[in-house]
């Protein structure tokens, strides 16, 4: 594998964790929240105009007041960062980015829990998943206690904007692209690392309700050695014309299958993909083992230790388009869910495609397993379950 011009940039970072490894080991959390400058925006948005927003905020369309910045550039390494208005902008034409594609972001999300304080979920394992997708684009990973640091900032500057409803949240969305103006064919060698926020609803504008899918065969999201696994920019850029195939074919979203034989399920649009096998508590859920070209989601790994403490058999291989259409007609598959920070975990219903025809799941997709592990999960993340996994991060 090349390596890149900067000095700091490990790229056996960018690896896939070899099986067996935990995928996010626990971290020792750092924090550089207090040496994060504050200059707010002067203007916030007034309290009557946020709550109208934040009883129907959709998904992010709608921004809090501030950002925290910091940038990087060869010479210096990382600045400590600065919280300033989400209205500032900065950047030319010119930048990397927007020619050359060195971009990456996160998902996660802040929650409100019943007596006020706030938490975010599993921070250190975005902030890995971060610094591996930066490796693979040639950026230089963002320290993880800048990650950290950038949240509990942001969060305890824009607090009002975290929704008071366990079914809303505050969006975090960390960026990172390479804002150098220079047109050469090169890691950029000036980068910003952006964290902004968004308060949400559910994903899905119709709520947790079972979703349609349209198996992808006539494009490819991900090819071994490709940055399938990395979060960058330009997988989601490419996803976009199968998503409107989806879209024209009366689907919710697009189902990605191997580039290689052109047979196993890989992800959903942004999100990772559960199969139940059986039902109550002899179920069996697989899931598409990373294998490099699949994100290794957050969620997935979240749900993968959940669904074992739920007591069912969990295992992550290979379900091909074929076992997943017979499983369902001779009622051995019994439910398919989609899971990830945006949609949580969503049931899916009905597949439709243009070589492999057309099936529902079972009962259409009202789940028992997907809405119990559904719970588990948003127990956890609101604070109505103990947290026994030592996932959630107090910002507030
Ligand atoms: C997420 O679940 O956070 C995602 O990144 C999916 C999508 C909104 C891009």
């Amino acid at each position: 594998m090349t390596t890149f011009v900067h000095s700091d940039l490990d790229v056996s970072a960018a690896k896939v964790v070899a099986s067996g490894q935990a995928l996010y080991p626990t971290q020792a959390r750092a924090s550089a929240a207090a040496a994060i400058a504050l200059h707010p925006n002067a203007s916030p948005m007034s309290g009557a105009d946020r709550t109208k927003i934040l009883e129907n905020p959709g998904f992010g369309q709608y921004f809090s007041d501030n950002v925290v910045r910091a940038t990087w550039n060869k010479a210096q390494g990382w600045t400590a960062g600065e919280l300033i208005s989400s209205a500032t902008s900065s950047g030319g034409f010119g930048m990397n980015a927007l020619h050359y594609g060195q971009s990456i972001f996160e998902g996660l999300k802040a929650y409100r829990h019943e007596d006020g304080s706030i938490y975010t979920f599993r921070p250190e394992a975005n902030a890995l998943r971060f610094q591996r997708s930066a490796t693979r684009l040639a950026l230089p990973p963002v320290p993880t206690d800048l990650f950290i640091g950038a949240i509990e900032t942001l969060v305890r500057q824009d607090q009002a904007w975290v929704p008071n409803d366990p079914d809303k949240s505050l969006y975090l969305r960390p960026l990172e692209f390479g804002s150098e103006n220079a047109l050469g064919v090169r890691p950029s060698l000036e980068v910003t690392y952006v964290l902004m926020a968004c308060p949400v609803g559910a994903y899905f504008p119709k709520g947790v309700k079972p979703v349609s899918v349209w198996l992808s065969d006539d494009y490819v999201r991900a090819a071994p050695g490709g940055t399938g696994e990395a979060k960058c920019a330009g997988n989601y850029a490419a996803s976009l014309v199968a998503q409107a195939e989806a879209t024209e074919n009366g689907c919710d979203q697009v189902v990605w299958i191997d580039a290689t034989e052109r047979k196993y399920i890989e992800e959903m649009g942004g999100m990772n993909m559960f199969f139940v096998y059986g039902s109550g508590d002899s179920a069996r859920l697989v899931t598409p083992r990373l294998t490099g070209t699949l994100l290794p989601g957050v969620t997935r790994d979240s749900v993968l230790t959940l669904a074992r403490d739920l007591g069912y058999q969990v295992e992550e291989g290979t379900i091909s388009v074929e076992q997943w259409r017979a499983g369902c007609a001779s009622g051995e598959i019994t439910e398919t869910f989609a899971c990830g920070t945006a949609a949580v975990i969503t049931p899916v219903g009905r597949v439709d495609s243009k070589n492999s025809g057309a099936w529902t799941i079972a009962d259409g997709g009202s789940g028992e397993v997907t809405m119990k592990l559904r719970a588990a999960l948003v127990e956890i993340q609101t604070g109505r379950a103990p947290d026994t996994h030592n996932w959630l991060h107090r910002l507030v």
